[in-house]
């Protein structure tokens, strides 16, 4: 079976290949093709995939390309885990949102919505490309914003575009081990969009456990989501948002500590990034080692200027541990390609699921998976408040996706404008203005 990631020369593709060498089974990846833009980077990613391979007798085999319509040929699976801009761009949707007294983060607020202007082109443009060369590859999408990335996708691809992001199950997995209970066995009631979804309830032999949790203050604390909101706000909620949700209860505090800070998530992750793939160029850098330094210093910053605004320290032990996107991923690959059928929290698109949303929205939800792809379990409606963000942010997406198709800069400040977290038309006006001088990959945004 053939894998093809795209963004193949990127920092997390490691995790990917690890998880690939511990499939022994039938019908596994035997062949791994990695495409990027930047052959640099193609090559010091290798050089860490080759230390990983040593000494595992049936290691994929990798090959390394940077012609994309030569790498999606014969793909039986397309993994997307590209970056418009890298992560410079990163840095500027933060810097540019900043200024304007709002957010900027890579997938939530005026960030978000910089980096899906720059993304959904170049993802249609990949969509179209596999529908073309390789008509029968699903699609796993890794691409931040997921949920906008994967919806643009799949009106090229259908449900052969799904999303991923290890987010909820990481929740999951959390709130299950604070009350002392197996994640395998715990039915999750998760549902909503990307980074932007609920926990209402955790099931445990038949029992919703969750009323246990939020009973208890001194538990409620104890994992990270409970420190990040405080048990009193997760007691009003009556449910345990997605960590992401923090951006938006305390917003002030949140824009407020990343403008405080002495480098944004961005701009951290583009110096540390750039030292890596610098000394990856160096004959005598250990390939691994470095790669595992580099990662562990990554996990323990993860969502540190939100921990600081919500005054707690540093992250437990056990979330330090990854786990997340890769398993995530081989565990839906398996489950389509050799109809290992399994129960995974997916973005794919709503049918009926929530009902003020419609069918082709991509929203994030339980799924059964099978040879058949992904079918969302039904699961009960949110409270309204919920419903709210959802549908506002959905419908900002939209925006986002006809301004990408349309090049219409109108409908680019409609996106800013009617996001929750921007406060002005004029604000929305001006951080256009602010990314279009940032973005060369903007430009495209010229129409009335
Ligand atoms: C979580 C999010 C991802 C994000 C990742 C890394 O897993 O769900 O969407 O890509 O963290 O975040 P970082 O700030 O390290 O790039
Ligand atoms: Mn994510």
């Amino acid at each position: 079976m053939r894998l093809t990631i795209l963004g193949g020369g990127g920092f997390r593709v490691p995790l990917v290949y690890g998880a690939l060498l511990g499939d022994h089974a039938e019908g596994r990846v035997t062949h791994v093709t990695l495409h990027d833009v930047d052959a640099r980077r193609l090559t010091a990613v290798a050089r860490v995939l080759a230390e990983q391979a040593a000494g595992v007798p049936d290691a994929p085999e990798v090959t390394a390309t940077t012609d994309l319509d030569e790498a999606l040929r014969g793909a039986d699976f397309v993994f997307s885990a590209i970056r418009v801009g890298g992560l410079e761009g990163r840095a500027a949707d933060e810097r540019v949102a900043l200024a304007q007294g709002v957010l900027g983060q890579e997938t939530v607020g005026a960030g978000g919505i910089a980096y899906g202007l720059r993304t959904v082109p170049v993802a249609v443009d990949i969509a179209r490309r596999v529908a073309r060369l390789a008509p029968d590859a699903w699609v796993i999408n890794f691409t931040n914003p997921a949920g906008l990335v994967t919806e643009a996708m799949s009106r090229h691809l259908g449900d052969r575009a799904i999303g991923i992001c290890d987010s909820p199950v990481g929740l999951g997995r959390r709130i299950a081990r604070t009350l002392g209970a197996d994640p395998d066995k715990a039915w999750i009631d998760y549902v909503g969009l990307n980074h932007l979804g609920w926990v209402r309830g955790l099931h445990i032999a038949g029992r919703d456990e969750l009323p246990r949790l939020l009973a208890e203050p001194d538990l409620l604390g104890s994992f990270e989501e409970g420190k990040l909101f405080g048990a009193d706000w997760l007691r009003s909620l009556g449910m345990i948002p997605n960590e992401y949700l923090h951006y938006y209860y305390f917003n002030r505090e949140a824009v407020s500590a990343y403008q405080h800070a002495r480098k944004t998530r961005g701009a951290f992750l583009r110096d540390q990034q750039a030292r890596f793939y610098e000394e990856m160029e160096r004959a005598d850098a250990p390939p691994l080692e470095t790669w595992n330094r580099t990662l562990a210093e990554r996990e323990a910053t993860y969502m540190a200027h939100n921990r600081e605004a919500a005054g707690v320290g540093g992250r437990d032990a056990c979330d330090l541990e990854s786990g997340g996107y890769e398993k995530v991923a081989l565990a839906l690959m398996r489950a389509i390609a050799r109809n290992e059928r399994t129960t995974l929290i997916l973005n794919v698109r709503n049918r009926t699921t929530l009902s003020a949303l419609d069918e082709d929205a991509v929203i994030e939800v339980p799924c059964f998976v099978d040879a058949n792809g992904a079918h969302p379990f039904s699961v009960a409606p949110l409270p309204d408040h919920a419903t709210g963000l959802v549908c506002g942010v959905k419908a900002v997406e939209r925006e986002v996706m006809a301004a990408a198709e349309s090049g219409s800069r109108a409908t680019a400040v409609k996106a800013f404008a009617l996001h929750p977290l921007v406060d002005s038309v004029s604000v929305a006006r001006r951080l256009l203005d602010g990314y279009l001088n940032e973005h060369p990959g903007l430009a495209y945004l010229n129409r009335k």
